[in-house]
């Protein structure tokens, strides 16, 4: 295995990175690319699915060519991928017949509004796991049928295929050969039946989507195919590991035993829970979904997915000015004085999980003539804190269980200041990994597994490594009285926006 390598494609929201592992799970090249966003009307954001292609083509090359390694040292190819963003295209000219929309995009609201106002929320949560909602890909595949002309009648005629980002890629990395996706992505579909693991009919004729259009489902760790070697710079390489980006996360983590919990602080942040071989159903709004399936053993998990989170960041560089770069973020929260509490609560495109609130809109609470920038950039800060122990404390609720430790990975993880915040408010230690591109190093781990890289999962257990260990060190009383601040903020907000 010594000149043998594995290749991760993280293809994300905002943009895609190529990865290459060696035996020791270290990362020997890397090249990442940020992609266009379009926002054709409020509350839509779309990709060009092409420039996804065109992005992972070069980011792929980039790493090989600058690690002077070639195609046919890589041993497998693993893809994690953005998850339910929703993607149509033409069978035999491999065009998408409308942009890819993305699973933040809110244009298919009233689709879901209508199943939910049929009564269709509980039969969709018992077969799905999922709650009625635009973010997943069901209702966005129908707005695309109904919006292009005649897509319907070619869609039951075979003449289309649906895919997400996973299921895209490897349509292209093998030229059309294969046709497949993953149970963890599909189980983000809204169609997909999580206890028969397979697509629904019953959900399939209510949205009247043809199931010829589908993809294949299969485990995350096998070989569903190989490369084309005009699209794969002359290489036949197996791709034998397919995961959506937070369960991929989740394998990164190795968070494999049930009642472990990963944080991955990205664009939103993604929560995600291993309740082991039984999928455990959520009274408070949280999803329940496929962890992986690895073996013929599927592992479920339960799943609060935060909207905004790092892209509240964002916000205060671009928009509010606040800061020069991310990571200066971190120095002003340690700077700020204020006694007074500042909440920001950053419901840019509604609440996620637990509220599901589309309607709800940003909000400042508590500041006074003294609030200062760095007094906002910590409220800030904190939100994604608090947001996170919005769901912990609701998937505590759902398990039955406290959780010993939190796990966190994600650029935002980074920040010191804000882990020791969520040490804090949660009272348990959080863990960052010493790897933070935990979502590439879980795709690696599945796709070396099904081609024998890595002989098992002991083998993983030396390579997966915590980096470092935050300790609560405020009183419980003090973080009670935050957190209450913070609820109060939340309910304010969603009064406001009502
Ligand atoms: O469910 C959406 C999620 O998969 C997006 O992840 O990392 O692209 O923000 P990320």
């Amino acid at each position: 295995m010594a000149d043998k390598y594995i290749l991760a494609i993280d293809e994300g929201t905002t943009s895609t990175r190529a990865i290459i592992y060696d035996h020791q799970g270290r990362q020997v090249a890397s090249a990442a690319r940020e992609f266009p966003q379009y926002f054709p009307e409020p509350g839509w954001v779309e990709h060009k699915a092409e420039e996804i292609w065109n992005a992972v083509q070069i980011t792929v090359s980039t790493a090989l060519i600058n690690s002077a390694i070639r195609p046919d040292q890589i041993a497998g190819i693993g893809i994690s991928n953005q998850r339910e963003t929703t993607v149509i295209w033409d069978k035999a000219t491999g065009r998408p017949i409308y942009n890819a929309v993305v699973w933040q995009s809110r244009q298919s609201t009233a689709l879901a509004e209508q199943l939910k106002r049929e009564g269709y929320g509980e039969m969709i949560r018992k077969k799905t796991g999922l709650i009625i909602d635009p973010y997943f890909s069901a209702t966005k595949i129908r707005w695309i049928l109904d919006r292009v002309p005649g897509a319907q009648e070619r869609a039951e005629k075979g003449e289309l295929l649906f895919g997400t980002i996973d299921t895209w890629l490897a349509w292209k990395l093998t030229n059309g050969a294969v046709h497949v996706t993953d149970s963890t992505n599909a189980s983000r579909t809204m169609l997909f039946n999580i206890h028969d693991l397979d697509w629904d009919q019953d959900i399939l004729d209510l949205l009247k989507i043809p199931r010829v259009m589908l993809p294949e489902v299969k485990s995350n760790s096998e070989v569903y195919g190989e490369t084309n070697p005009y699209q794969f710079f002359g290489g036949r390489v197996p791709i034998s590991g397919m995961a959506g980006d937070q369960q991929a996360a989740l394998f990164g983590q190795l968070a494999l035993r049930p009642g472990m919990v990963k944080n991955t602080y990205g664009t939103g942040s993604f929560i995600v829970m291993n309740t082991g071989s039984e999928p455990a159903e959520s009274n408070n709004n949280l999803l329940t979904t496929v962890g992986y399936v690895l073996n013929g053993q599927v592992t479920y998990a339960l799943e609060g997915s935060v909207f905004v989170s790092g892209s509240a960041i964002q916000w205060l560089r671009d928009s509010m000015k606040l800061i020069k770069n991310a990571p200066d973020s971190e120095a002003a929260a340690l700077a700020s004085k204020d006694e007074n509490e500042v909440y920001v609560v950053p419901a840019f495109t509604g609440l996620g999980a637990p509220y599901w609130d589309a309607e709800a809109r940003g909000a400042v609470f508590g500041i006074t003539r003294g609030t200062s920038d760095k007094d906002l950039v910590k409220a800030t800060l904190q939100s994604l804190a608090y947001q996170t122990r919005d769901v912990v404390d609701t998937m505590q609720k759902d398990a039955g269980i406290k959780i010993p430790a939190l796990r966190v990975d994600g650029g935002a993880s980074n920040n010191a200041y804000l882990l020791q915040f969520q040490a804090d408010l949660l009272g348990v230690k959080i863990e960052r990994a010493k790897d933070l591109e935990t979502t590439g190093l879980g795709v690696a781990f599945l796709a070396g597994l099904a081609v024998g890289y890595w002989d098992d999962l002991a083998s993983l257990q030396e390579i997966a490594q915590i980096g470092a260990a935050f300790e609560p060190k405020m009183g419980q009383a003090e973080s009670d009285r935050l957190y209450a601040g913070w609820q109060r903020a939340v309910l304010a907000t969603r009064v406001f926006a009502h």
